[in-house]
């Protein structure tokens, strides 16, 4: 059952599209208290709306997507301020998502008995105490504003997640291809670093499907052009790299640099598409080009002009993007850079004591994404100008919406790979993400498990990590390990920043090692494929924790660093520098296929319980569930290249196992079920029966 509770009056996000099964609707003036279940309301002197509820000791919170620290979020305060961040430490409170759907699920020993889900639908900040004041309270406040809040309740931890996802509509479809391997680094300076890219990778048997242009193929960072003299026939690039099944990748900032004769900003001025100040003048922000106004993308007209700029390169035979700096991120806002100037040059060094020098050093160092600044923003919604402060977390749902509507426009029949750093509850209908800048930390990869669970529940199941790591110099095992991770995120995409160690997998003395790794994930194409269109069309979970999947098992809630993948598989991937294996937590029967190589494996079965399992650094731990299948390719250099006619199955059989395996021509955007569905059953001794869409040639692996 959902309740819609309505406070003040808010902004629309259009996060929600079905309110089919919203069942009453309340209404809840400012200043009154209304009725809600499990929580108590309280306004704020300044427009706060304040939810409490109670928690008992054992209740845990899942959900709010891209966030640091754990799967149970209880314990810390959360914000969703979508902010460009690059230190993902555990102090930090908010990244560059707001992604406000969470479960509280109180039925275990010890719990308070409730389980509901809550969706907060709001554009602005909203902040979740998840037992961090009080430990045993949970406030969930909004800004002022006005919001609305869902209440789910009835049913398993799937069936919440499920009803949420219906009411928030279908998760993005990206296109086959985009589950290859992808290479990116930001710093590819010129089509010929490209090229060797893709020869290294080829000569080395590592497949590859994409290479991502960062911010250095356009001409001076200007959006939606291409600098020639690095990329000459840029058109003729793109066939060539077509040719060897190489997808390129470019990346689209939300910052229009301000440059006469450029066309994107002059149409932008003419038509009064930017964001403005409150006085009516374009709002300058810094960000890579230098100066630039922002799209108005909140706005239906502007947010029209601006996908249909993305023509420029799908013109030239680009088939996906990635969508950047987009929270907005501000180096700086112009009007408070010259107030820093002022201050800073004002300012007498000789008699300046340690708190003025402190002051001195909190102006410089505080340019950038300050609060104030977007509060000097607005939008023209439609007619009404709001106040950026307002809707600052739709920023970057609405530039990824207005490149996919554009899509729809100029490519109604292809799936064209989207994916954004910054997104809001909403946006997974329109793409997928990226966590952005990560560091090349062991912590990172653990941070990066824990963050799929609560992405899934928000929709956003294509997703992925930079692996390798962003920030900081990676090292060889920790690439190894990170990719053992990543061979299971539907992005799997190997990203680090200028001036790190570069980290292509060529680069490395484990050729062979890095080789077998990512040909393992070409072997579970089919799989990942299967699973991750069966989870976006069936409003479910690509990555539950064990704690969805075995809801009576005492001890799965608490595991935090192993994921469900799927309906058939478990992985618990290693994240410790030096471990040569790690403890793992069976809640069930299990067969491990402890993997080499697509042809090298070992397999063992374990009983359920905890267990010390060993993984060598070139080994991947994947655990079958008992009367499950998992089907395998024999790999590919590419995703076309993997075919899908000849299957072998991971498989543990006690009685029957049966899968349903999906498959459709990878492109068509408006898919189904039925029709693309081929039934996989093995029995007891080991026969094969194949039905349905396909006939695939399996043999037990
Ligand atoms: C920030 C993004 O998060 C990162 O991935 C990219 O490489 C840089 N911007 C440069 O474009």
């Amino acid at each position: 059952m959902v309740q819609k509770f309505v406070f003040g009056q808010p902004v629309d996000t259009e996060a929600v599209v079905n309110t089919r099964n919203v069942k009453t609707q309340e209404y809840i003036k400012p200043g009154k208290e209304g009725k809600l279940p499990h929580f108590s309301v309280k306004w704020g002197e300044k427009g706060e709306i304040i939810l409490s509820c109670r928690m008992g000791g054992a209740d845990i919170v899942y959900g709010l997507g891209e966030n640091v620290r754990g799967i149970n979020k209880r314990g810390w305060l959360y914000e969703s301020n979508c902010s460009d961040d690059p230190n993902h430490s555990e102090e930090k409170r908010s990244l560059y998502g707001a992604h406000n759907f969470f479960i509280l699920d109180g039925q275990r020993a010890g719990g308070s008995g409730h389980r509901f889900g809550v969706f907060a639908d709001a554009a602005q900040k909203v902040t979740f105490d998840c037992g961090y004041t009080d430990s045993e309270e949970l406030t969930v406040t909004a800004a002022e504003g006005g919001f609305v809040l869902y209440l789910l309740e009835d049913g398993s931890l799937r069936e919440i997640v499920k009803d949420f996802r219906q009411l928030t509509g279908p998760s993005y479809l990206p296109p086959r291809w985009a589950f290859g391997y992808g290479q990116s680094r930001w710093g590819y300076q010129t089509a010929d670093e490209v090229r060797e890219i893709v020869r290294r990778h080829r000569e080395g048997g590592l497949p590859l499907d994409s290479v991502y242009l960062d911010i250095d193929y356009m001409e001076r960072y200007k959006d939606f052009t291409v600098d020639e003299e690095k990329f000459p026939d840029f058109p003729e690039f793109v066939k060539e790299m077509k040719a060897e099944h190489i997808h390129l990748v470019p990346i689209i900032d939300a910052g229009v640099k301000i440059e006469e004769g450029y066309p994107v900003y002059e149409e932008g001025l003419k038509n009064g598409y930017f964001c403005r100040r409150e006085d009516g003048r374009e709002f300058t922000g810094g960000v890579w080009p230098g100066r630039v106004h922002f799209p108005d993308v909140l706005n239906e007209e502007a947010r029209k002009w601006f996908g249909d700029w993305y023509r420029v390169l799908l013109d030239q035979g680009i088939e996906g993007f990635w969508n950047d700096m987009n929270e907005p991120a501000l180096f700086y806002e112009e009007e408070h850079l010259k107030e820093a100037q002022r201050k800073l040059s004002g300012a007498d060094v000789d008699s300046m004591d340690i708190w003025g020098f402190f002051d001195f050093k909190g102006t410089a160092l505080g340019i950038a994404n300050r609060p104030e600044d977007y509060a000097r923003m607005y939008h023209d919604m439609d007619g009404r100008k709001v106040c950026h402060e307002r809707v600052h977390n739709l920023y970057g749902y609405y530039m990824t919406r207005a490149a996919a509507e554009a899509f729809e426009r100029l490519r109604p029949d292809r799936r064209i790979l989207m994916f954004s750093r910054s997104s809001c509850v909403g946006a997974h209908r329109y793409g997928g993400i990226w966590t952005g800048d990560n560091q090349s930390w062991w912590s990172h990869i653990l941070l990066n498990l824990q963050m799929l669970p609560g992405l899934n529940m928000c929709g956003f199941l294509y997703c992925g990590a930079d692996l390798g790591g962003f920030g900081s110099n990676t090292s060889e095992d920790l690439l190894l390990r990170w990719l053992e991770l990543g061979i299971f995120t539907p992005l799997m995409r190997n990203h680090s920043a200028l001036d790190t160690r570069p980290q292509e997998a060529y680069r490395f003395g484990r050729q062979e090692d890095f080789r077998n790794i990512l040909r393992l994930r070409y072997g579970l194409l089919p799989y990942l494929y299967s699973e991750f269109m069966k989870a976006a069309l069936n409003d479910g979970m690509l990555f539950q924790p064990l704690s969805f999947v075995y809801p009576e098992d005492g001890f799965a809630p608490r595991v935090e660093d192993q994921l469900m993948v799927g309906e058939s598989l478990m992985i618990a991937p290693v994240y410790r520098q030096n471990a040569e294996g790690r403890y793992v937590y069976l809640p069930e029967e299990m067969k491990l296929y402890r993997f080499r190589s697509l042809d090298s494996m070992d397999v063992e079965i374990l009983p359920a319980g905890h267990h010390y399992v060993n993984a060598a650094l070139n080994e991947v731990l994947v655990f079958v569930r008992p009367d499950h299948l998992a089907p395998l390719s024999y790999g590919g250099e590419y995703a076309a290249a993997v075919d899908s006619s000849r299957l072998q199955l991971l498989h543990f059989i006690k009685t029957e196992a049966v899968y349903e395996l999906y498959d459709d021509d990878g492109y068509t955007k408006h898919v189904e079920l039925e029709g693309n569905m081929t039934k996989i059953s093995v029995d007891q001794t080991g026969d094969i029966t194949v039905k349905g869409a396909r006939q695939p040639d399996c043999r037990l692996l």
